[in-house]
């Protein structure tokens, strides 16, 4: 290994990749007690994507890696690493990250997992951008993806109207000048474990008929709690983020939000005073993909031209755990 300490990282492509399948509101009308117009205006989705069956998690991750790969000009035998951010793996292991590796054909890589709920974006995304510094890798594929439809209770209103599937990555690299990173930082607070959990077919409640028929092997989320921990902690988080980086709120060109709620979006930039069109949103048509949703946005977001080259993108995400996090990063 050649430590190269300190090399700048640049952010070199993205992709992205969602099931062709549909599902509007009015299609979750016919299964659960809920309305378009509620969906619409507690939440701001319209349609989410749902994987057929057959489709997973690894399938899409494949897809949105190629895609990123292929916009920076990289081949796969050119990685050193892939770090996937997912809470609906294939399989508990191996992980999504090998089979992706395998799928790729990325030779010389190394390929893992890494949960950390919706959050888990950002955190791949500075451990990539840690290990580039650092001198271990040059070149590093992080990819978000999720196949929630397949761990969320289609009987549950609180949870099924929020989801969808998708994968998203972004390629990140050894750059020259300038180091695209500008700030980042993550959170965790465990006693809040309880907000979002998935807690059956594991150590702490084992597969049987009885977790099967409580429904413990899907999502749980106390969606109000939530909703006022992420209102509360992250307009002070994201203003010492630009701080810390000697940027001014304002300086920011895009704002790139895990996209679970449209009023979470608009509450912060109202705290924040930053008007909303600055934000990314695109919840309207994936709904909330977890980690794969920041993803999202920043692929859409660059490639409708909202977010140009140049441009100082504040990426923040919150989620299971709970966790938190937040990167301020130069296209
Ligand atoms: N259709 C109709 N009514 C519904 C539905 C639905 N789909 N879901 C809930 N309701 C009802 C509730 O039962 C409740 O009825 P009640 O007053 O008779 O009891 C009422 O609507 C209000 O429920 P609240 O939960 O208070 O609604 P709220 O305005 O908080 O919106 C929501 C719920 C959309 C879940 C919101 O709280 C939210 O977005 N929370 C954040 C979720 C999030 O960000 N998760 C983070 C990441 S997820 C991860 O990490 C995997």
């Amino acid at each position: 290994m050649n430590f190269n300490r300190c090399a700048p990282v640049v952010l070199l492509g993205t992709g992205m990749s969602v099931p062709t399948r549909v599902v509007t509101n009015r299609d979750l009308e016919e299964i659960v007690d809920t309305s378009d117009q509620w969906i619409v205006e507690r939440t701001g989705i319209r349609e989410r994507r749902i994987a057929s069956m057959g489709e997973l998690t690894s399938d899409l991750a494949a897809a949105a890696a190629m895609q990123a790969l292929d916009a920076a000009s990289v081949s796969p035998e050119e990685l050193d690493m892939i770090i996937v951010g997912t809470n609906s793996p294939d399989r508990l292991f191996p992980g999504v990250g090998p089979i992706v590796q395998a799928r790729i054909g990325a030779s010389k890589a190394g390929a893992c997992d890494l949960q950390a709920g919706c959050t888990g974006c950002v955190y791949a995304l500075m451990l990539a951008s840690a290990g580039i510094r650092a001198g271990f890798w040059k070149k590093v594929l992080v990819i978000g993806a999720e196949v929630l439809s397949r761990i969320v209770d289609w009987k549950d209103r609180n949870t099924c109207v929020l989801f969808g599937d998708g994968a998203g990555a972004a390629l990140l690299g050894v750059g020259e000048g300038e180091d695209a990173v500008l700030a980042a930082e993550v959170h965790a607070d465990g006693s809040l474990d309880d907000y979002i959990e998935l807690p059956g077919g594991l150590v702490a409640h084992p597969a049987t008929v009885e977790t099967v028929e409580q429904g413990l092997h899907f999502v749980k989320m106390k969606g109000n709690e939530v909703f006022k921990y992420v209102n509360k902690v992250i307009p002070p988080f994201v203003r010492d983020l630009c701080s810390q980086a000697g940027l001014d709120l304002r300086e920011i060109d895009a704002w790139v939000f895990h996209q679970a709620n449209h009023r979470i979006i608009e509450g912060v930039l109202r705290r924040l005073e930053i008007p909303l069109d600055k934000a990314v949103v695109n919840l309207q048509k994936y709904g909330n993909t977890s980690a794969a949703s920041v993803f999202l946005a920043l692929h859409e977001g660059m490639a409708e031209g909202k977010i140009s080259k140049g441009d100082k993108v504040m990426l923040v995400s919150f989620g299971a755990g709970m966790t938190y996090g937040a990167m301020i990063i130069r296209i």
